[in-house]
C-alpha cells in the first residue's frame, strides 16, 4: 500500500487578527513549529487514527483526493508540534499537511492552490467565517500581509525572533469570531471607527517591521491589542501574561489569534529573550520561536 508524508507550519498573526474577517489587511508569519502527517492508502473510506467522525484534516484530504481522481480509500496519522487551540494555527497545519500528504500519496506534485483550497474546506467546519489566514501561511510559509479579497503577499520582515506566551486557556476559534460579528451587528458605526484604525495601524506596522525598529513594533503591538480589548476578545490571562512580559522588560505584546485565552506574543531587543522568558516561565508556557519559516513540505516520515 502506497504512503507519503507532508509538514507544515504553524503561525503568529503580529497584527490584524479579526479585523482581517473583515477584509481589512492583516500581517502573519509563520513559526518553527510544524505539523506532520501522513497519508496511507486503503480500500475504501476515511479515517484519521484516533479520531472519530469528520474532521477538518480527513475534510481536506478527501477534498484532494476527489479533485485528483483517486478512487480508493485514506487513513491519515499525524504527529504535530503546535498546541491546540491556542492561536498558533494547529487545525490549519494539519490540514493542509493532510491535504499535501494525500496529493504525494496519490502521486501529484504539490499543487499550492489546491492544498490551500482543500485545507480551507477543512476549516470552515469548525471556523465560524475563517478568513483563509491561517491555511494561506501554512501552505506557503515566509511571512507578509494577507487581505481576504487579496490572498497572501510575501513581504521580507527583519524581525528575526518572537514571544509566545501559552496561558494555556483553550478556546474556539468560531466563538470568538462570532462574538465580535455580534458586536458589529449591534454596533456598526463603532466598529467602522475601530476597522478604520486597525487598517492605520498595519501601514504603520509594515514600515515598523522592514526597518525594523523594534520600540516601534513594541507600541504598535500595544495599540492593537487596545483595539482587539475594545471588540471583547481580551481576556484576564491574557491581560496578566502581558503584564508580565512587560514587566520582565518587552517593548510590546498582545494576544495572538483569536484571544479569548491562547497565546500572547511579545517584542524585545534580543539580549533581554531569556531573561523575560525566564520571568514569565514561572506563570505560563513560554518561548522564543523563530519566525519566517518554510511552508508545507514533503517529508520522509513523520
Ligand atoms: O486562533 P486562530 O489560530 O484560529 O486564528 C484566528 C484568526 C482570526 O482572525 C480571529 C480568524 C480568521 O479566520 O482570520
Amino acid at each position: 500500500m502506497r504512503s507519503a508524508c507532508a509538514s507544515a507550519p504553524g503561525k503568529v498573526i503580529l497584527f490584524g487578527e479579526h479585523f482581517v474577517v473583515y477584509d481589512k489587511p492583516a500581517l502573519v508569519s509563520s513559526i518553527d513549529l510544524r505539523a506532520y502527517v501522513e497519508a496511507m492508502e486503503i480500500d475504501q473510506g476515511f479515517h484519521l487514527e484516533g479520531w472519530s467522525g469528520d474532521n477538518p484534516a480527513l475534510r481536506a484530504s478527501r477534498y484532494v483526493a476527489e479533485r485528483l481522481g483517486y478512487g480508493r480509500g485514506i487513513k491519515l496519522r499525524t504527529r504535530s508540534e503546535i498546541p491546540q487551540s491556542v492561536g498558533l494555527g494547529s487545525s490549519a497545519s494539519i490540514s493542509v499537511a493532510s491535504a499535501a500528504a494525500t496529493s504525494l500519496m496519490i502521486g501529484k506534485p504539490l499543487d499550492l492552490d489546491l492544498i490551500m483550497e482543500a485545507a480551507h474546506q477543512g476549516e470552515k467546519l469548525i471556523h465560524y467565517k475563517p478568513s483563509g489566514i491561517d491555511t494561506a501561511i501554512a501552505s506557503l510559509g515566509g511571512a507578509g500581509v494577507y487581505r481576504r479579497s487579496e490572498g497572501f503577499r510575501r513581504l521580507s520582515f527583519k524581525l528575526q525572533d518572537i514571544i509566545i506566551v501559552n496561558t494555556g486557556k483553550m478556546r474556539r476559534t468560531g466563538d470568538l469570531v462570532k462574538k465580535v460579528k455580534d458586536l458589529r451587528d449591534s454596533n456598526p458605526k463603532m466598529f467602522a471607527r475601530i476597522l478604520e484604525d486597525a487598517e492605520s495601524l498595519i501601514q504603520e506596522a509594515l514600515e515598523a517591521l522592514r526597518s525594523p525598529d523594534i520600540e516601534r513594533i513594541g507600541i504598535l503591538m500595544r495599540r492593537n491589542q487596545e483595539l482587539l480589548r475594545s471588540i471583547g476578545v481580551s481576556s484576564r490571562e491574557i491581560e496578566d501574561a502581558i503584564k508580565l512580559c512587560m514587566k520582565a522588560g518587552a517593548l510590546g505584546a498582545k494576544l495572538t489569534g483569536a484571544g479569548g485565552g491562547g497565546c500572547i506574543i511579545a517584542v524585545a531587543e534580543d539580549e533581554k529573550i531569556p531573561k523575560i522568558i525566564d520571568e514569565v516561565k514561572r506563570f505560563f508556557q513560554a518561548m522564543r520561536s523563530r519566525l519566517m519559516v518554510e511552508g508545507v513540505r514533503s517529508e520522509p516520515s513523520i
